[in-house]
């Protein structure tokens, strides 16, 4: 589906008359391309006094990516990034110098720029003082994130378990946001734990995921279809599922990505078995899975019958629960589950109290699936997109679709590549410590938090 309105004002004589008349101009965002640099000018890394250390740390890593980093502000640079290093900042005033910094560079930072915050989540026994101070990062990163304009975006890596400035998955989370790969991801702040041993090389691979079998359920077509594509570049062998009735795209996606196409609907009662048992067969084994297959059945409650509720609970949340169950029973080494929530599961919405059930339950499954999986050196996740244009959005009425486009920070719909680039991320080995997580891919819409 197309943005007429972002192609419109971005280009040609109705992006002069937009300028003119002051129209909201979303940016064209710069996605993924293999060869082109990570960043799109120099990165300025600022800290608080006590976090100097781990600022040195992040400048090296930087430096190995072939980034121009730099420490001090100047105002002749065109910043690709500024990076906020502050994960010893122990009381309020701590932040001050570094965010002044920050800000004193936000008018020259590039169209597509990168602000990225580290620093570490409010733990249990943290003092008042650390704790305000650590919580505080949240609501300055999620303003800062509303502030910025043409395509540039803020996230945050937030710190927990006592894990290292410079260890394998901080390093991954930092370098996703500062990729084209989180196009579309804005305002979110991801809580990165220390497990997994990636080594530098996992981090700037083109190949995260070779040598490993990922399976991705509603795969024909729309979100499904970006992540398998996605997923086998990033070096994956993919089995494709979907219904019967989608066969046909599904031999669409399973042809152009290599992989093998699964007609299955999910809810049946042996799917989880029928998964495994291609994965082992076909491929020799299952390290990824992917549920993404997902329905609408928007009614308001006083409407709803009851097909309606129990089709909708029934494929995205219910199907999920039992392939997980057995995928665990299994006893699988370093499985990456990967489920797709949305933001409606988070701040609710009207006209869908059975898929926000649906999809709240998705992020709980999640959150309590990650403690079985850590046992084994696994990770469950989350992916909560906003609004996509995919086949699903296109049947909302025009009006309401116009305003779901607009209502983000980045005042546009994000692409399915955007929703398959934060899977791919959650579903490599460097981002191990990330587990029970819930990734928002919406341009930091409005709704919920
Ligand atoms: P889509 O409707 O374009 O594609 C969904 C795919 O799942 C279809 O190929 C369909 O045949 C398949 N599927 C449905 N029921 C199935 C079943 N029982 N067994 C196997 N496959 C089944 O949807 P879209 O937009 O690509 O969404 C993908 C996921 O992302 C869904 O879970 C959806 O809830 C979620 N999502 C999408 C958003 C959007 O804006 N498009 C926003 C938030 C979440």
């Amino acid at each position: 589906m197309t943005d007429r309105y972002t192609q419109a004002v971005n280009s040609g004589f109705t992006q002069t008359l937009a300028k003119k008349l002051g129209l909201p101009r979303p940016a064209i965002l710069r996605r993924f391309r293999a060869g082109e640099p990570l960043t799109v000018g120099p990165v300025l890394l600022v800290s608080d006094d006590a976090s100097k250390g781990d600022a040195d740390a992040v400048a090296q890593a930087l430096l190995g990516w072939d980034l121009d980093v730099r420490r001090q502000p100047a105002d002749d640079v065109r910043w690709g990034a500024v990076i906020l290093v502050l994960t010893e900042a122990s009381a309020p005033t701590d932040v001050a110098a570094p965010v002044l910094a920050a800000g004193s560079v936000l008018r020259q930072l590039a169209g597509n720029g990168r602000v990225v915050t580290v620093s570490r989540a409010p733990a249990d026994g943290d003092s008042p003082a650390v704790a305000a101070t650590r919580n505080g990062v949240d609501g300055f990163l999620r303003s800062l994130a509303k502030e910025l304009r043409g395509g540039a975006t803020g996230n945050g890596v937030m710190l927990t378990g006592g894990a290292a400035v410079d260890a394998g998955p901080t390093l991954a989370a930092l370098r996703f946001f500062l990729s084209a790969k989180s196009a579309y991801v804005d305002g979110q702040l991801l809580r990165v734990g220390p497990g997994g041993s990636a080594d530098a090389a996992d981090l700037t691979t083109d190949r995260p995921l070779a040598g490993k079998v990922a399976v991705v359920t509603g795969a024909a077509r729309g979100i499904g279809a970006a992540i398998a594509t996605t997923l086998a570049r990033d070096g994956a062998t993919v089995v494709c599922v979907d219904v019967p009735a989608a066969g046909e795209g599904l031999s669409r996606t399973a042809n152009a990505v290599g992989g093998t196409a699964l007609q299955l609907d999910v809810t049946a009662e042996d799917a989880g078995t029928r998964i495994l048992a291609h994965a082992r067969e076909r491929h020799g084994g299952l390290d990824v899975v992917v549920h993404n297959a997902g329905i609408l059945r928007d009614k308001l409650l006083a409407n709803m019958r009851p097909a309606q509720w129990e089709s909708v609970v029934a494929v995205n949340l219910a199907a999920q629960l039992r392939i997980n169950e057995t995928l665990l029973a299994a006893g699988l080494e370093g499985l990456h589950i990967v489920s797709l929530a949305s933001t409606s599961g988070i701040a609710g919405n009207k006209g869908q109290s059975n898929y926000a059930f649906s999809k709240a339950g998705v992020i709980g499954h999640t959150r309590a699936t990650a403690a079985l999986l850590a046992a084994r050196g696994g990770t469950a996740n989350a992916v909560a997109p906003g609004f996509i244009e995919t086949d699903m959005t296109s049947s909302i009425p025009f009006a309401t679709r116009e305003v779901a486009r607009r209502l983000p920070t980045l005042a546009q719909g994000g692409k399915p590549v955007d929703v398959a680039e934060a899977v791919a991320f959650l579903a490599s080995p460097a981002a191990a410590g990330v587990n029970g997580q819930v990734l928002r891919v919406c341009g930091q819409h409005m709704v919920g938090q």
